[in-house]
């Protein structure tokens, strides 16, 4: 290929230009142009494709099979409609739960980040999809996304907010998307170190590095930096910089006039077209029946297949049951209840119809997803409502109120029922769109539409109250200790096939197995941090966010970071712990027996955590395993976990390296981070 055509592949055609969200010139009849668009709850702006699960969704299922089906589904739809590349997955932390695209990552645990970020990059990639696993790195709230500096120590960086990024590459993530903000005081997508030193250095990436819309800042530095693609590709007025063509044929200069080095380009175009043949591109590989700016393009092509199948299966194993008083969940265990009232807009539909909002910027009716660039439009919806009305069945009178603000009403229509059920969400997105007064990052975490006083007012109305919360993250519940309410749900966001999700788990034909991946606090000012409005957003609390704060200062939640009830009871015993091989070789394995000591079949999450040696001055505990086991009720199955040196070490920055602790571990088996069932000590 000639320099230019080399070029070619590495720059986006421009902002707008379409066909999608992303383009890169094709080079000569040598390679074909690439489509790249977002990702990563279904294919963006697309219609007759799905809305899956959000990705804070997949991490409350704990379930590695459906997060790698949901990746293949949503991979295959993609293929179909002819797209390369998806914008995706997503895997920054949830350190503050104000951040608005929580709701697209995985939440507030690594490790649980990097099994999530894992399993869908084998999905997408097992499909076809080039994945490109964002945002590398520090971007975890939008506010002032464009220029402020997230500043992080070396240890915080490679324990923490690297190790997803880490699982990406295990799965053999063929791109990276660089994130806007800088990290210590540099761009991240012109930043040697990040990208050259720990990505492409220490961590052996091969594939290739795109910026993220407008991140890219200069031609030479960013290039010798380590990127290796430019998105959109051009200087438009909406250029956060007000740059330049970066690349195209300002980097052809820049290699004619000696600042970038040809063979750097070759090995740009290289990465990206290794990408392409990687996940087999090369054969027959769809046209393109899709324009991000034109949904009636392709409109017609219906690629959703099977996809509804994961989505409802995997929006039931998402829902966390989070009290269940007097047993009074599921429904239908007797005759009993012959009249259920549904309360609140959020368990029906936008009155004004399906995606009548730009990217999911409203919250009129359920909240299936948030909104911005990660939204997908719906092909259909199943409401909480009818859900649960075609689950009740004939014989139940359900009775509905979907208005939020006339609380006396609704109280009305709760008074005479068994069961009132009512629903309530909160909503938060990408900082480009405003939603009530929301500028993406949440403004607080309390209920948005008068969600708590219509919570109380039907507490106050029925003594059988369930409570069911769409949310983006956690929200403060100020009715907590209201003797009415029975049953809190927690379905999270659950995409298209919301009803009968949440219906399944109601009415007992799937028990609930989600798991929260965040701590819900008591109070918002229990939480570590909060959106930082200044333009240095300093990490210094360094490795111990979420419930590694709550731990550390011995904060109690209100609902701990892996918690969710079931339908029946786990007993774990029999915990053993051996140890193999010495300093990086080390291995140590543990076994254990879990127990359904209940009446139902169901699904456990067994939650391996681990305390270090004092002198490693780590948390006092960290997630380094789980297992999500089926379980009929009155049998027993193993369980077994296994720590590598990936699990033990730590980073001495002094020294630049991996070392594993010497002294004693405290491996501790739970069903939370605080439900603490057993644990033994282990000495390296
Ligand atoms: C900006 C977002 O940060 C990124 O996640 C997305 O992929 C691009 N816009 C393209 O929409």
């Amino acid at each position: 290929m000639s320099l230019e055509e080399r070029v070619n592949i590495t720059t986006g055609t421009g902002n707008e230009q379409g066909p999608c969200e992303g383009n890169t010139a094709a080079a000569g009849n040598l390679f074909p142009a690439l489509c790249l668009n977002d990702g990563p709850t279904g294919l963006r702006r697309a219609y007759n494709t799905s809305q899956f699960v959000a990705g804070i969704n997949a991490a409350a299922s704990w379930d590695r099979e459906l997060t790698r089906q949901r990746g293949a589904e949503m991979g295959r739809e993609f293929r179909a409609k002819g797209v390369n590349v998806i914008l995706g997955p997503g895997m920054n932390m949830m350190r503050t739960p104000r951040a608005g695209r929580n709701w697209e990552f995985a939440g507030e645990d690594p490790y649980l980040t990097g099994e999530i970020a894992y399993e869908t990059v084998v999905g997408l990639q097992s499909s076809g999809m080039i994945t490109t696993s964002k945002h590398l790195i520090g971007n975890e709230q939008d506010t002032n996304r464009y220029n402020s500096s997230t500043n992080m120590d070396d240890k915080t960086l490679h324990e923490l907010y690297l190790h997803p990024f880490v699982r990406a590459l295990d799965a053999e993530t063929t791109g990276i998307m660089c994130s806007y903000n800088m990290v210590n005081g540099t761009y991240a997508c012109e930043d040697d170190y990040i990208l050259n030193s720990v990505l492409k250095g220490e961590l052996g990436f091969k594939g290739f590095v795109v910026s993220d819309w407008w991140a890219t800042h200069s031609t030479a530095f960013a290039v010798n930096s380590g990127l290796d693609m430019t998105m959109p590709g051009d200087a438009n007025s909406q250029s956060i910089t007000g740059g330049g063509l970066w690349f195209g044929k300002n980097l052809t200069d820049a290699v004619k006039n000696g600042d970038v080095d040809e063979d750097r380009v070759t090995d740009m175009a290289t990465r990206i077209v290794a990408a392409w043949y990687k996940v087999g591109q090369d054969k027959g590989f769809p046209e393109l029946n899709f324009n991000y700016f034109d949904s009636n393009v392709g409109a017609d092509l219906d690629v959703q297949g099977d996809s509804k199948d994961n989505i409802r299966k995997q929006g039931a194993a998402s829902v966390v049951l989070l009290r269940n008083d007097d047993d009074i969940l599921p429904l239908g265990q007797d005759d009993k209840v012959k009249k259920i009232a549904v309360i609140g807009s959020d368990a029906g539909a936008d009155p004004e119809g399906l995606n009548q909002c730009q990217d999911g910027a409203c919250s009129r009716g359920t909240l299936t997803q948030g909104w911005g660039s990660g939204s997908a439009y719906l092909p259909y919806l199943v409401t909480p409502l009818d859900g649960i009305k075609d689950r009740a069945g004939d014989s139940v009178d359900v009775v509905s109120y979907l208005d939020d603000w006339n609380v006396d009403e609704a109280a009305k229509v709760a008074s005479d029922a068994d069961i009132a059920m009512v629903f309530a969400k909160s909503d938060s997105g990408e900082m480009y769109i405003v939603v009530d007064d929301n500028p993406g990052d949440r403004n607080n975490i309390s209920l948005w539409y008068n969600g708590d006083e219509l919570i109380k007012a039907v507490a106050d109305a029925n003594k059988n109250t369930v409570v069911v919360i769409h949310s983006v993250g956690p929200i403060l519940m100020p009715w907590i200790d209201h003797p009415n309410i029975k049953a809190i749900v927690w379905p999270g966001l659950p995409g298209q096939e919301t009803g009968n999700s949440l219906a399944d788990v109601l009415f007992g034909e799937v028990n609930p197995s989600g798991k929260l991946p965040y701590t819900i606090a008591k109070k918002f000012d229990d939480y570590l941090g909060d959106i930082v409005m200044e333009l240095d957003i300093e990490y210094t609390e360094g490795v111990n966010v979420g419930y590694r704060h709550f731990d550390k200062y011995d904060i109690e939640p209100l609902y701990e970071f892996g918690y969710g009830l079931s339908y029946t009871t786990f007993d774990y015993s029999g915990l053993k712990v051996k140890v193999s091989g010495k300093g990086k070789d080390a291995k140590v394995t543990a076994s254990l027996k879990v127990e359904n000591t209940g009446d139902v079949d169901g699904a456990d999450v067994v939650q391996a955590y681990l305390g270090f040696p004092e002198d490693a001055e780590q948390p006092p505990k960290m997630l380094r395993g789980f297992e999500k086991v089926n379980i009929k009720h009155g049998k027993k199955q193993d369980v077994k976990f296994e720590f590598s040196e990936r699990d033990l070490r730590v980073w001495d920055t002094a020294k630049q390296e991996w070392v594993v602790p010497s002294g004693t571990f405290t491996l501790y088996i739970g069903a939370s981070s605080r439900d603490i069932r057993l644990e033994d000590t282990f000495t390296l």
